[in-house]
C-alpha cells in the first residue's frame, strides 16, 4: 500500500493546492506546506484510506470542514490520475475524504507482487552498496558466564531487527559485544590461580560448566573477602595493562565460552560478529583523553567521570559517569564510550556507521542514556546519526517471577531450546497417533525442530519487546492462538492445496522472479475477485510493505508478528468459506493466486523473524 499513499499524498496535496491557492503559499512560505493527513481507513467500511486535512482548515480559511471537504473533492474528480486509481470519493462525519482503491488496481497489485520476489516491499532510500552501515549490537553474552534467557531475549529481537534492516537493503553490521573484558576475569583469574590452576594454562583443562561454577565461588569470595577483592582488581588491571600470563588464562577462557555460545548461535541460525569489549582496550585511554580535551572530565574523590546533565541521583546531585577509576581500572561504560567513538569514526579508524541499535534488557536504559549523553557531548556523534537503545521487559515464568528452574537456578538457554524440541515431539507423535498417520523418524526431528524453535523465537518476538514476557511453554506451542505453530500451519495448509492438485503458479519466490508479463487490467488473464473475504484478503495482503517499513522505523518485530497472524485469520476464513480447488476455471485461478501470495507472504515475514516453514507438519 505504500506506493499507493506515496501517489495519493501528492494528489492530495496538489488538490489543496488548487482548491486553495492562497492559504497554500502562506503554509508553504511558512515552511508547514498543507498537509491533507492521509492515513489508513479507520474501518474497513471507510474504505482503504481516509484524508483528515479539511478539518485543520477550518479555523485559517473561516470555513465549514465540510465544504472545504467537497471542494478537495471537487479538484479530485478532475485529476485523472486520481481517478484512475480510486472510486469517487465519499465525504464523512465531520469532513473526512474516505478513498477507495478501484478493485482492477488492487487485482493487478497483487499480480503485480506474484511476480516479483521482494513482495512489493521497496529498498530503503538511504540503503544500497556503499552506504554507511547500521549497526545492530545485539545478543552480547558475558564470557565465563552462561548465556541466560535475557540474552536470548537479545539475540531473537536483534537478529529479527537486522534481517528487516538487511532486507529493506541496509548494510548491516551484526556485532556481538561479548562481555570478555570485564572484572569478572579479574575474579575468576585470582580464584583458579588457587584452585585450579591448570585452567589457566592448559586448554579445556575443566569444561564450561565447571567455569561457571568457579566464577560463582569467585563471585561469592569477591562480594564476602576485601583482600580477595583487592587482588582481583590488581589482576583486571594487569590483564588491562596486557601482562603475557593473564593474556593467555584470558585467551583460554574466551575460548571455551565461545564454541559454547556458537552452538547456541548455529542452532538458532544467528549470524553474528564478535566484537568484544576487549576490542576497544587500545582507545580507552583516547576516550579519557578526548573527554578531558572537551573539558568534561571531573576528577571526583581519585575517579575520573563525566557529570551528566539532567540526571540525578536519590540526594539530588547530578550523577556521575566515571569512566576511570580511582585504581586505573577502567569499565563498561568506558568501553561503551569507546565503542561509540570507533563506530562512528570514518573507516579506515572506525566503522563510519550512521545508525547504532543497542538490543538489551531495559534495565540498562539509564546505563545508554547516560553514554550516549557523554557521546554526544565530547562530540563523536556525526550531525544525521541516529543511536538507539532497544531495551526489552525480563523473561518471567508461569508465576509472574523472573524465569527460574525448580531449584531456583537461572534457566539455561540450552535446556530450554531441548524441552521446547522435545514438548514439540511429544504433541507431534501424540497427534500423528489420532490421525493414524504414518511418519518416518526424519520427519519428526525435523518437523519438531523447526515448531520447537520456531515456537520460542516466535512468543518473544510476538510480545510488544518493552514489557516484560511471560514464559510458557504451553501457549507457544499451542495450535491455536499467536503462536509459531499456528501460522507454520496456515503455510502447510496452503502447501497442502497444491499438493491437492492446485496449481499455485510461479512455485517458491525464486521461481516467481521468472513470472510473464503482468496481463492487462480487464483482459481475460486479469484476477478477478468478487467475494468479500477475497477483497479482504488481497487489502490484508497489500499491507505487507507498510508494515514492514514500520517495523524497520519503530524497531518493533511485534508488528510483523501481528501482521501475519491477522493474514492468517483471513487467510483461514477465505479458505474455510470460498471453494478455492472446486470454483470455476476463471475464480480458481484467481483464488489460487491469493493461496500463493499468501504463503509467499508468510515465508518472507517469518524469514524476517528468523523463523524457517515447512512444507507438511
Ligand atoms: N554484555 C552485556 C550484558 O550481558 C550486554 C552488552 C550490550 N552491548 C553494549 N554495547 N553494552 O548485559
Amino acid at each position: 500500500m505504500l506506493r499507493f499513499a506515496q501517489a495519493l499524498d501528492t494528489q492530495l496535496r496538489a488538490a489543496m493546492e488548487r482548491a486553495f491557492p492562497e492559504a497554500a503559499a502562506e503554509a508553504s512560505a511558512a515552511g508547514r506546506p498543507l498537509d491533507p493527513q492521509l492515513a489508513p481507513a479507520s474501518k474497513p467500511e471507510f474504505g482503504d484510506f481516509q484524508a483528515n486535512g479539511a478539518l485543520a482548515l477550518a479555523k485559517p480559511l473561516q470555513q465549514a470542514p465540510r465544504q472545504i471537504a467537497a471542494a478537495l473533492l471537487a479538484e479530485l474528480e478532475a485529476d485523472t490520475a486520481f481517478g484512475a486509481l480510486c472510486l469517487p470519493p465519499q465525504i464523512a462525519g465531520p469532513g473526512f475524504l474516505n478513498l477507495t482503491l478501484r478493485p482492477e488496481v488492487l487485482a493487478a497489485e497483487v499480480q503485480r507482487r506474484l511476480g516479483d520476489p521482494r513482495l512489493g516491499v521497496p529498498l530503503a532510500v538511504a540503503g544500497g552498496a556503499g552506504a554507511a552501515p547500521v549497526i545492530v549490537d545485539f545478543s552480547s553474552p558475558n564470557i565465563a558466564k552462561e548465556m541466560h534467557v535475557g540474552h536470548l531475549r537479545s539475540t531473537i529481537i536483534g537478529d529479527a531487527m537486522a534481517r528487516v534492516l538487511e532486507f529493506r537493503g541496509q548494510p548491516v553490521l551484526r556485532l556481538n559485544h561479548v562481555g570478555d573484558w570485564g572484572t569478572q576475569f579479574g575474579m575468576l583469574i585470582t580464584h583458579l590461580k588457587q584452585v585450579a590452576p591448570a585452567a589457566l594454562d592448559t586448554a579445556d583443562a575443566v569444561d564450561l560448566g565447571d567455569l561457571v561454577a568457579f566464577y560463582r565461588q569467585a563471585k561469592q569470595r569477591f562480594d564476602a573477602d576485601e583482600d580477595f577483592q583487592t587482588t582481583a582488581r590488581q589482576e583486571v588491571v594487569r590483564l588491562q595493562a596486557g601482562d603475557p600470563v593473564s593474556l593467555k588464562a584470558w585467551g583460554l577462557l574466551c575460548d571455551q565460552s565461545r564454541r559454547e555460545f556458537q552452538q547456541l548461535y548455529e542452532r538458532l541460525d544467528i549470524r553474528l560478529n564478535e566484537r568484544g569489549e576487549s576490542f576497544y582496550n587500545p582507545y580507552l585511554e583516547a576516550v579519557v583523553a578526548d573527554l578531558d580535551a572537551a573539558g568534561l572530565l571531573v576528577v571526583d574523590a581519585g575517579a575520573k567521570c563525566v557529570f551528566l546533565e539532567g540526571m540525578q541521583g536519590k540526594d539530588g546531585k547530578p550523577l556521575p559517569l566515571i569512566v576511570q577509576k580511582s585504581d586505573g581500572g577502567f569499565n563498561y561504560a568506558t568501553t561503551d564510550l569507546a565503542a561509540i567513538r570507533y563506530r562512528f569514526a570514518a573507516p579506515p579508524a572506525g566503522d563510519g556507521a550512521r545508525w547504532l541499535i543497542y538490543v538489551t534488557d531495559a534495565g540498562q536504559a539509564n546505563h545508554f542514556a547516560g553514554v550516549f549523553q557523554v557521546a554526544r557531548r565530547a562530540g563523536w556523534i556525526p550531525g544525521g546519526a541516529r543511536l538507539e537503545h532497544v531495551p526489552f521487559g525480563l523473561v518471567q515464568g508461569d508465576d509472574g517471577k523472573k524465569l527460574k528452574t525448580r531449584s531456583g537456578d537461572t534457566v539455561r538457554l540450552k535446556d530450554l531450546l531441548d524441552e521446547a524440541v522435545e514438548r514439540c515431539e511429544a504433541d507431534l507423535r501424540r497427534r500423528l497417533a489420532e490421525e493414524e498417520r504414518q511418519e518416518d523418524e526424519e520427519f519428526v526431528r525435523q518437523v519438531a525442530t523447526i515448531v520447537g524453535l520456531a515456537a520460542v523465537k516466535y512468543a518473544d518476538l510476538s510480545t510488544n519487546r518493552i514489557t516484560n514476557y511471560q514464559f510458557s511453554f504451553d501457549r507457544m506451542l499451542a495450535l491455536q492462538g499467536n503462536t509459531a505453530p499456528y501460522l507454520l500451519y496456515a503455510v502447510v495448509r496452503i502447501a497442502g492445496i497444491a499438493r491437492k492438485g492446485g496449481d499455485l503458479g510461479g512455485g517458491d519466490l525464486a521461481g516467481a522472479q521468472a513470472a510473464v508479463a503482468e496481463p492487462q487490467a480487464g483482459s481475460p488473464e486479469a484476477l478477478q475477485f468478487s467475494e468479500p473475504q477475497e477483497w479482504a484478503l488481497v487489502r490484508e495482503l497489500l499491507k505487507l510493505d507498510t508494515v514492514i517499513a514500520e517495523v524497520e522505523q519503530e524497531l518493533l518485530p511485534n508488528r510483523l508478528c501481528s501482521y501475519l497472524f491477522e493474514l492468517s485469520q483471513v487467510f483461514n476464513r477465505f479458505y474455510d468459506q470460498v471453494p478455492v480447488l472446486k470454483a470455476e476455471p476463471a475464480a480458481r485461478r484467481s483464488r489460487l493466486a491469493l493461496c500463493r501470495l499468501t504463503a509467499d507472504t508468510l515465508k518472507l515475514g517469518l524469514g524476517l523473524l528468523g523463523i524457517a516453514t515447512l512444507e507438511r507438519m
